[in-house]
């Protein structure tokens, strides 16, 4: 009887450490995103290449602007319910970081967004830097 009761209080103790965690975990999500500096100094191999802007827009058609929205936005139909929302794109907030730090954003990802990492190449995540700048110069 006595074993009995212990291992109940730890399984309650598991759960109440369970739920704690998840709380703390939306918290998280709720504070400001801010790429590490040591990512400001990577430097944009594409810059000014229009070309690679072009093949970042068809890649942000395909991929981003489910959720980031046609232009940039961050009103895209599949980001309308997400916490936090996606980022609007044409903001100063976003245009202010630089190019580096825009590739560590998409390159590490943060729920509900997915790293890119995996799933795009380093050229093709530069084309999509290139791609953003470009939507925030349409206010
Ligand atoms: C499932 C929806 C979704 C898709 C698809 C998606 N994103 Fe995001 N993105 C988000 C959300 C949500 C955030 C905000 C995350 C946060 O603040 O923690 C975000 C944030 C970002 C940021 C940081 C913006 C800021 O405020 O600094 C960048 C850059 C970015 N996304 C790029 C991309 C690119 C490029 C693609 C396409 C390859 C993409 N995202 C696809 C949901 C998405």
């Amino acid at each position: 009887m006595y074993k009995q009761s212990i291992i109940l209080i730890r399984i309650l103790l598991l759960f109440v450490v369970a739920i704690l965690g998840s709380v703390s975990f939306v918290n998280a999500q709720n504070e400001d995103w801010s790429a590490p500096s040591a990512a400001d100094k990577i430097v944009n191999p594409l810059k000014g290449n229009s070309d690679a802007t072009k093949k970042g827009k068809k890649l942000y058609k395909q991929m981003c602007a489910i959720c980031h929205g046609d232009q940039g936005k961050g009103d895209g139909i599949a980001g309308a319910a997400l916490d936090p929302p996606p980022g609007n794109f044409i903001t100063k907030k976003v245009q202010a970081q630089t190019d580096g730090a825009i590739f560590w954003k998409m390159t590490t990802g943060r729920p509900p967004m997915i790293a890119y990492a995996e799933f795009l190449k380093e050229e093709q995540r530069w084309q999509l830097v290139n791609y953003i700048r470009e939507l925030g110069k349409y206010k």
